[in-house]
């Protein structure tokens, strides 16, 4: 049986750093990178949570299979969303970025260091330069800590980006950054808005000069008319720092509108990659085809006879993933070889070498075209 993997060409080469001291390493760490050279490489990652059973004498009966085998590129200033539904793996991802999770294999470069395998003062330095920022506006922020206490807690662990006697000067221009009185800075959290209290995450998120943001669902616990307001605040953030980011969600409009590049994510794998247009107007997944087909369009002549995709059954435990192609049990198209054969996310041979917006990653035995935003 094929193993899943990213065609080679489709990444860019891992150019390894060399640095072996600490020194060394860490300078790596905080040299620049061009805008748009890759600041990211995630190369086959994989977590599996083990599920265990008995109480004294805990044994493994078998793994959660939360990401397997995920491998792709963030270029310095882009946005890359990552979308799917509920339970694919996105936040394990997340928390796998940020160290915050250790990896069951793979890698994830960042300037050339894989940093799954740092320790001491050069892993502090990539948690200095990969911030996240949290979904829930409620429950991120500590109900009994000021507002400056909150934004400014990143310098206890990182005192050299500001010392004591500036940290309340640098807290207050954080608040002004983002939009928020310099004022509120002996406030608690309970005295800001939904939207406010995001902005209050994202100053946290920029207290450490970070070159890389990964947002796990920023706004999908805001209204709509908030959640625009704070997407604008981050796309003026990324503009004014140079940031990076890596922006997950379940509504696919709202990453459309923010990011350059999309992932679709389901059971634990990319099912197909590529620009926001290569996506959203020539997907080839039938995965994501579903998934765009329930996207709602304002344009009424555009809704009018439009194909809506209604995927049947549940999305399979992935403790226990379906052999082959994972989407088989839920997919129309799905044949004998996609429960032979895993699909290699790669560009589709019948669309490689031709120039269309087709011929972008897409991990499907079968894939082809399907307009499914526009009527038939
Ligand atoms: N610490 C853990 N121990 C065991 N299983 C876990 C753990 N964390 C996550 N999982 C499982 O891994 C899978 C992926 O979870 P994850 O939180 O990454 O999904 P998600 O895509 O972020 O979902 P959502 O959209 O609901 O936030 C799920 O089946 C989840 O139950
Ligand atoms: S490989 Fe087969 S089951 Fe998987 S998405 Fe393509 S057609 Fe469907
Ligand atoms: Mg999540």
């Amino acid at each position: 049986m094929a193993e899943t993997g990213m065609k080679d060409e489709a990444l860019s080469d891992v150019v390894a750093s060399d640095a072996s001291t600490t020194a060394e390493v860490e300078a790596v760490l905080d040299a620049p990178v061009e805008r748009g050279e890759p600041i990211l490489q995630v190369r086959n990652l994989v977590k599996h949570f083990p599920l265990t059973q008995g109480v004294l004498f805990k044994k493994q009966v078998g793994a959660v299979k939360a990401v397997d085998g995920v491998s792709f590129d963030l270029y310095q200033g882009e946005t890359l969303g990552i979308v799917g539904e509920s339970g694919c793996g996105k936040s394990t991802v997340a928390k796998l970025l940020m160290t915050l999770e250790t990896a069951t294999s793979g890698e994830v470069f960042y300037k050339g260091q894989d940093i799954t395998k740092l320790s001491g003062r050069a892993l502090k330095a990539v948690r200095r330069n990969i911030q996240m920022v949290f979904q829930d506006p409620y429950t991120s922020l500590n109900p009994r800590m000021t507002v400056g206490d909150i934004i400014g807690e990143p310098f206890d662990i990182h005192p050299e980006v500001a010392p004591k006697g500036d940290r309340r000067r640098r807290v207050q221009e954080l608040l002004d950054v983002v939009g928020l009185n310099p004022e509120y800075i002996n406030r608690y959290p309970h005295q800001f808005s939904g939207g406010q209290r995001q902005r209050i995450g994202i100053a946290r998120g920029l207290a450490l000069n970070p070159e890389i943001i990964i947002c796990d669902e920023p706004v999908s616990a805001l209204d709509v008319s908030v959640q625009a307001q704070v997407i604008n605040l981050m796309e003026k953030l990324q503009d004014e720092f140079n940031l990076s980011y890596v922006f997950i969600a379940h509504d696919l409009s709202i990453v459309r509108h923010i990011s350059d590049r999309v992932g679709v994510m389901y059971l634990g794998k990319l099912a197909e990659i590529g620009t926001d247009a290569e996506i959203y107007d020539h997907p080839t997944h039938p995965y994501t085809q579903a998934l765009l087909s329930a996207v709602p369009v304002p344009d009424p002549e555009a809704r009018e006879g439009r194909e809506r995709i209604i995927l049947t059954g549940d999305v399979p435990s992935p403790a226990n993933p379906p052999s082959g192609c994972r989407f088989r049990t839920r997919c129309w198209k799905a044949q004998d070889k996609c429960a032979e054969e895993v699909p290699v996310l790669a560009v589709p041979e019948v669309f490689a070498g031709r120039s269309t917006l087709a011929a972008h990653e897409s991990a499907c035995h079968f894939a082809e075209e399907k307009d499914v935003v526009h009527a038939a």
